[in-house]
């Protein structure tokens, strides 16, 4: 049956993401196959805003599958948080014709999304975000490309700290979730993982993993701190202030988010950008796109925003045993 939807837009909002590309090429692609046209929106809610828009075609997504970053560059809006932007917004929608919109973003974008649906625009969310904080998803786009960035980096790192027999203290992001950390530090097999998600507890959770590793027979420690937890030099300044040893800091910072996605993040984003524009020809609206035991489908957008994402305590656990505690 032909879908009513006859036009629709895309944007990517919010923190960029390794796969992002991909996705952005499976919706104009999928578009493209259901006789649907495909508006880009450049640079987020903002570009929404203004206007700032190119048509997609089936070849204007070629050779992007594999790159890093986005083609339709992002950006966080501010206006877009007002009534009079959202107004705006959604009269961007009904000067183009556009009958509904993917949003591929984190929370904030799908917070947008949500609001922007009160207005009649009809708007579907794909989780792209490093952090992997999205409730009612086991999966985001871009968290499995930066976790093996960062596993690479702190590989490099452990290098050099076994040759001087030192302490490295790593901040890696994901803002305010310890996601990204806890499978980066299992990965590395880190001494200590520090993660928001657990009351920061110096004594136990550094000082007393590094003597544990010291008594085994170990002279380098790698602690691994999530940036939502704690600041890494203050921690690196107490491992020194409170052990005596003289650890180096470093901060990964953009560099997790960069770089080429990997095959995960290229399928996922494929997956996921291709169920978010089934889902709006069939008339959907207000809905996130998930992936749970490795079904790809939709809910209601209030449930990916309703609750914090936990880390997974099975995960917690083992990572503590395997830290010596
Ligand atoms: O949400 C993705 C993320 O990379 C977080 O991990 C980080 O806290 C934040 O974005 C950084 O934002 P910005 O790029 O605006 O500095």
């Amino acid at each position: 049956m032909e879908s009513a939807v006859k036009r629709i837009g895309v944007l990517t909002s919010g923190g960029d993401a390794p796969g992002m590309n991909a996705a952005i090429r499976a919706v104009a692609r999928t578009a493209s196959k259901l006789g649907i046209e495909c508006v880009g929106i450049r640079r987020g809610w903002a570009g929404l805003i203004n206007g700032d828009i190119m048509m997609m075609e089936h070849g204007s997504v070629s050779h992007i599958i594999n790159r890093g970053g986005t083609m339709l560059y992002t950006a966080r809006s501010d206006e877009f948080r007002t009534e009079e932007g959202l107004k705006k917004a959604a009269a961007t929608c009904k000067l183009l014709g556009l009958d509904g919109i993917v949003a591929i973003g984190g929370d904030g974008t799908f917070r947008g999304a949500r609001e922007l649906s009160q207005y009649g625009v009809a708007v579907v969310g794909v989780p792209g975000t490093i952090d992997n904080d999205i409730v009612c998803t086991d999966y985001t786009i871009g968290f499995d490309t930066a976790a093996n960035t960062a596993i690479d980096c702190i590989d490099r790192l452990r290098d050099t700290m076994q040759s001087h027999e030192r302490c490295s203290v790593v901040e890696v992001m994901g803002r305010h979730a310890g996601y990204l950390a806890l499978y980066v530090g299992m990965a590395v097999g880190a001494t200590a993982v520090l993660v928001p998600e657990e009351e920061y507890d110096f004594k136990n959770n550094v000082a007393e993993k590094i003597r544990r590793a010291r008594l085994s027979g170990k002279t380098n420690f790698m602690i691994v701190v999530a940036e939502g937890a704690a600041s890494a030099v203050d921690v690196g300044k107490q491992i020194n202030d409170e052990l005596g040893l003289d650890p180096r800091v470093t901060i990964l910072g953009h560099i997790q988010r960069g770089g080429v996605p990997t095959a995960k993040d290229r399928v996922m984003a494929t997956r996921m950008g291709y169920e978010a524009v089934c889902a709006l020809a069939a008339g959907k609206t207000n809905r996130v796109i998930c992936s749970n035991d490795d079904k790809i489908y939709d809910v209601d957008i209030e449930e990916g925003l309703a609750m914090k994402k936990t880390l997974n305590p099975e995960e917690y656990e083992v990572m503590g045993v395997m830290s010596g505690i």
